[in-house]
């Protein structure tokens, strides 16, 4: 019996579809004020002078605000603290926010923000990750234009070279991805009695915009309230930028005394929010004949943009993740992110791994080809099992079934035999096979761990139905559905006696971030911490009843059963639990087990991980180079499913979304770093008519240390694609793509390079 485990549909699936649910846009206080933001076309410049004299005298209009007005810190309260919310005194990036305007109407703002004079003079900008590390870059920060560096020095990669019969090299890169979630960013803020500021909004991480008002404002966090409001899409891009968003519609309401309004437009949002980080990755891997890796070597460059934001954690991630899901005795990784005068660039699903699993997969192929091996093989000889250590040499012990993963995807699609056959020619295209293996540190690891922890309230009414109040945020991923289940089952009731309440900082501790693929694990163990002390007192007014111990009895379904015999409804035993006055609610906390991550990048990184196989097949059209994405075949290892349906959601809309990162989504600039392609005519991202046909499973796995045995499973259905479909790219056309996107231009080139004319090659 219980709930997890279960096919349940989504319990926000209904006023979705129906179209009743009132997202942030829709919201409407009395008297609210409409905002606007002025956003810089210049890279790199310094500010002269703002004029705000005409602007103000537009009728309706309320305020015009620049960094001069805010009364707290002009710093966003992130990793570094180098980003103002409002530009003071230089500019760093085309995109970033030189004022804010509010007025009474749209049309107001709009004019008002047009008739801001801002003089500046221009600054030398660097546009590249080459141009940045070049000894005559302008130093955009104190910092050598490194934000960030790690290193991991496991083992002897000289000698591991030596000892390898076979080595392979490769450099790749990867561009901007624009995270595309259907609702641009918005938030409304109201100033509340007792002075305290209300902000509600589209986020992924109220704990983060809670300190971000705070600061803007220099109100005490105490007089802060953060309430989400339902988020149409999230992908990391709603992790640290809503704070910006937040901290400019707050300076506003605070400023005027009114509720505020602000909805980014998608031109602004594609030009002011932001992005997956541009990458170079060199990669080389040493093996011996039989295919097993004997050393690894990596450096990895990520374009951070002109703020560090969240560069120092995606690079971590990027850093551990270099190897992939594989063993080796030896890895030397370098990384680094650098500043440039462009789009800063955040948090987006896979957080810094995508880039570098595209090199290490792309790069694995090249090996097995040189040694004559099956890719399937190579990855099957190398993986990661039980006992066997990580590239910062953490021991994995529960819940390692990477193996488990590639051998069910091997077998669902048929590899073998389609290995076998491919590339074969359907018409003017040819077919193709690839795939790719990944691991994912679940939650934020050594490199965030004082920020892992995350609290639930629970409470149980007298009709037996209960709410429960969490700190990490539902997006679309259907985080809501699943910790409904957890907390079903922790407390013994049906799921549909469960409600979970809008996320609000008010209700629980600092929580955390929503991110990592987190939330299952954090909040569900909170959960289940919570709802066992209400679970005690019931079964302590129970066995009262009963006249036994609350050892002999347990709760499931709504029934106390003593050997499994239905005793009393819950709502009864409920009667008994409030006549004698015992607790009905409590508070429940998870603190995420140890990590490390010392100055040699040695250490228990994560607390578990996640594993995953794609396979991929496609079509390449030898005429235009145009990619069809034909199958997707996959298994994970995510712990216990809590819900097998959302999880084959999750992995359909994640691999879409790796598909475009793979074939189409290119960011395109101007000379000056201006996006030039800021809407979804230009920007080109998969719809349902590109879905491949996906056949999903997970693999029997549980983790010890989860809530009924659940890891994660958010970011992974992404981070694996681009390398499987580039893999299946060259299978079919003997193309090597090891630049993304893999366009249609990109391919056609590659082919027209091969020969001459490429339709009537075979
Ligand atoms: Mo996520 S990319 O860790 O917000």
């Amino acid at each position: 019996m219980g709930s997890v485990g279960k096919r349940i549909l989504r319990t926000d699936g209904e006023e979705k579809t129906l179209g009743k649910t009132q997202f942030i846009a829709d919201y409407q206080p009395r008297g609210c004020l409409w905002a606007k933001v002025l956003l810089s076309e210049e890279p790199h410049a310094e500010i002269l002078n703002i004029d705000t004299s005409a602007a103000k005298k537009v009728e309706g209009v309320h305020a015009v605000l620049t960094s001069k007005d805010i009364p707290g810190t002009n710093i966003n309260p992130l990793i570094k603290q180098d980003q103002p919310f409002l530009a003071e005194g230089k500019i760093m990036h085309p995109g970033q926010a030189l004022a804010v305007v509010a007025a009474e109407t749209r049309e107001a703002a709009i004019e008002a923000v047009r008739l801001i004079k801002v003089d500046t003079k221009p600054l030398k900008a660097s546009l590249t990750i080459e141009e940045s590390l070049s000894s005559d870059a302008p130093r955009l920060h104190e910092d050598d234009n490194k934000p960030a560096s790690y290193r991991i020095r496991k083992g002897d990669v000289s000698a591991g070279f030596k000892k390898a019969e076979v080595i392979v090299e490769g450099e790749y890169s990867t561009g901007y991805q624009e995270h595309a979630y259907l609702e641009t960013q918005g938030m409304v803020a109201e100033p509340e009695e007792g002075g305290r500021m209300l902000v509600r909004g589209s986020m992924q991480c109220p704990f983060y915009v809670l300190p971000a008002v705070s600061q803007i404002l220099g109100l005490p966090l105490s007089r802060v309230r953060v309430v989400q409001a339902v988020t149409g899409g999230a992908f990391g891009g709603k992790e640290d930028v809503p704070s910006l968003v937040a901290g400019w519609t707050a300076l506003a309401a605070y400023k005027t005394g009114r509720p505020v309004k602000l909805i980014l437009n998608r031109e602004e949002d594609f030009k002011s929010m932001s992005k997956r980080h541009p990458s170079k990755v060199k990669l080389k891997l040493g093996a011996g004949k039989d295919g097993v890796l004997t050393s690894c070597k990596a450096e990895i460059y990520l374009d951070a943009g002109g703020y560090a934001t969240l560069s120092p954690v995606v690079l971590w991630r990027s850093t551990v993740h270099a190897l992939g899901p594989y063993k080796c005795p030896n890895v030397h990784v370098d990384s680094c992110a650098v500043a440039t005068n462009k789009s800063p660039a955040g948090a987006f699903r896979g957080f810094g791994s995508p880039q570098v699993i595209f090199a290490t997969e792309s790069l694995l192929d090249e090996l097995a080809e040189k040694l004559n091996m099956d890719p399937a093989e190579l990855r099957m000889k190398n993986a990661l099992e039980p006992g066997s250590e990580t590239s910062t040499g953490h021991i994995l012990d529960s819940a390692v079934h990477l193996k488990e993963t590639l051998q069910t995807a091997m077998n669902n699609s048929d590899w073998e035999a389609k290995r076998k056959k491919y590339p074969e020619k359907v018409g003017t295209s040819k077919r193709g096979i690839g795939i790719s293996s990944i691991m994912y540190g679940v939650g934020l690891g050594a490199g965030g761990k004082h920020l892992d922890r995350s609290g639930a309230f629970v409470q149980i009414l007298q009709d037996g139905s209960a709410q429960v109040a969490v700190g990490t945020t539902e997006m679309g991923q259907g985080m809501k559905t699943v910790l409904i289940q957890i907390a079903a089952d922790a407390l013994g009731l049906p799921p549909e006696k469960v409600s979970l309440l809008p996320i609000d900082t008010s209700r629980v501790p600092d929580s955390g971030p929503t991110v990592a693929s987190r939330a299952t694990v954090m909040s569900g163990n909170a959960i289940i911490d919570a709802a066992s002390k209400i679970r005690k007192n019931l079964l302590n007014s129970a066995a009262g009843m009963l006249n036994c111990t609350p050892e002999d009895l347990d709760v499931q379904d709504g029934w106390i059963l003593m050997d499994n015999e239905k005793k009393y409804s819950v709502v009864d035993a409920l009667k008994q639990l409030f006549l004698e006055r015992r607790h009905p609610a409590a508070q429940g906390w998870f603190k995420a087990p140890e990590t490390s991550f010392n100055e040699s990048g040695i250490g228990d990184a994560y607390f578990t991980y996640s594993f995953m196989t794609d396979i991929a097949e496609v079509e390449v059209d030898l005429l235009t180079g145009q990619v069809d994405p034909v199958r997707i075949t996959c298994a994970v290892d995510i712990g216990k499913a809590v819900n097998p349906m959302g999880v084959e959601g999750q992995i359909e809309g994640g691999l879409l979304q790796g598909v475009g990162y793979a074939l189409t989504e290119e960011i395109l600039t101007g000379p000056t770093a201006c996006i030039n392609n800021p809407d979804f005519t230009t920007y080109i991202i998969p719809t349902a008519m590109d879905h491949p046909e996906v056949h999903s499973t997970v693999v029997e796995s549980y983790w010890d240390a989860g809530p009924y045995g659940a890891k994660g499973l958010g970011e992974l259905p992404l981070m694996g694609i681009a390398p499987a479909l580039t893999n299946a790219i060259y299978n079919a056309v003997g193309v090597r793509i090891r630049e993304l996107p893999a366009k249609p231009e990109r391919i056609f080139a590659e082919l027209k390079k091969k020969t001459p004319s490429p339709g009537n090659s075979e």
